[in-house]
């Protein structure tokens, strides 16, 4: 008996989403894989006949959200788990103030993920079950020099998520944000990868910590560093350039 029957994974084309997708389905789970690159969704798709529906969908077209979520749920014919996993962090450069990035980052990485979450709390408070999952990062634990949109997106997640486990934790629904360290998927693709986790290794984490109310860092050890840093004042952190 798999541990979920019915998954939704937003951003499931490449890096995390997509190991979520192939470990969910591993276990007989039904999942739609929402992501743009239909390509991709299809390949991810044929490796699972019958039991991954490949859904083509830009986070950004706000509106379309609630349509898409119906039909999704009607085509799985249920929903136990819901995970957002589509994220852009571009390039910045120290002295870059690029508002279309910024504007990007703020609408895939945290407008896209109220607009898809929502619907699910509104379907699993009727229902009193269901896990809501949120991939968010250590980089929204304090505002750095190098990301400063990356940072304020992941935070504003954070808080989110927070506020929507406040609301429905009530009702039995479960809503889980976990925290990757850096991790080598396309999105790290030009950073150096040593000592990277890989993204089988934090899809295996998110799904253990999937029923499991609260935030999770994927590192013990981020645990312990982050709760240290962002407790330092301000004016030290700065200090720190980083
Ligand atoms: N890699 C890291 O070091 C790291 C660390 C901490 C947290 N995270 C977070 O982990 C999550 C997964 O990232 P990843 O590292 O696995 O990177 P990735 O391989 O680049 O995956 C990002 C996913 O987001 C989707 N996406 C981007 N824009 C979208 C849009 N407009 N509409 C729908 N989907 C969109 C992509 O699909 P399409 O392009 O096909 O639309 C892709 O499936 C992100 O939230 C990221 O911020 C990553």
């Amino acid at each position: 008996m798999p541990k979920y029957r019915f998954a939704i994974v937003v951003g499931a084309s490449s890096g995390i989403g997509a190991e979520i997708v192939r470990l969910l389905a591993k276990e007989g789970c039904k999942v739609a894989a929402i992501a743009r690159r239909e390509d991709k969704l299809k390949k991810l798709a044929a490796e699972f006949p019958g039991l991954v529906i490949p859904v083509a969908h830009d986070v950004t077209c706000f509106d379309e959200v609630p349509g898409v979520f119906q039909s999704v749920t009607g085509q799985l014919g249920g929903l136990d788990l819901i995970v957002y996993a589509s994220g852009v962090m571009p390039a910045v450069s120290g002295a870059e103030f690029d508002f279309a990035k910024d504007r990007q980052m703020i609408e895939v990485n945290v407008l896209g993920a109220i607009a898809w979450l929502n619907q699910a709390a509104i379907r699993f408070q009727n229902t009193k079950c269901g896990s809501i999952v949120a991939i968010g990062s250590v980089a929204g634990d304090r505002g750095r020099c190098g990301q400063p949109v990356y940072n304020t997106s992941k935070a504003a997640l954070t808080t989110y998520m927070e506020a929507l486990r406040n609301r429905v934790a009530r009702f039995g629904v479960k809503v889980v944000t976990i925290k990757p360290g850096p991790t080598a998927t396309e999105m790290t693709s030009h950073m150096h990868s040593s000592g990277m986790a890989s993204a089988a290794a934090v899809a295996s984490f998110v799904l253990r910590k999937s029923d499991k109310t609260g935030e999770h860092y994927v590192k013990f050890g981020h645990r312990i560093a982050f709760f240290i840093i962002r407790h330092f004042p301000s004016w030290l952190f700065r200090r720190l350039n980083v």
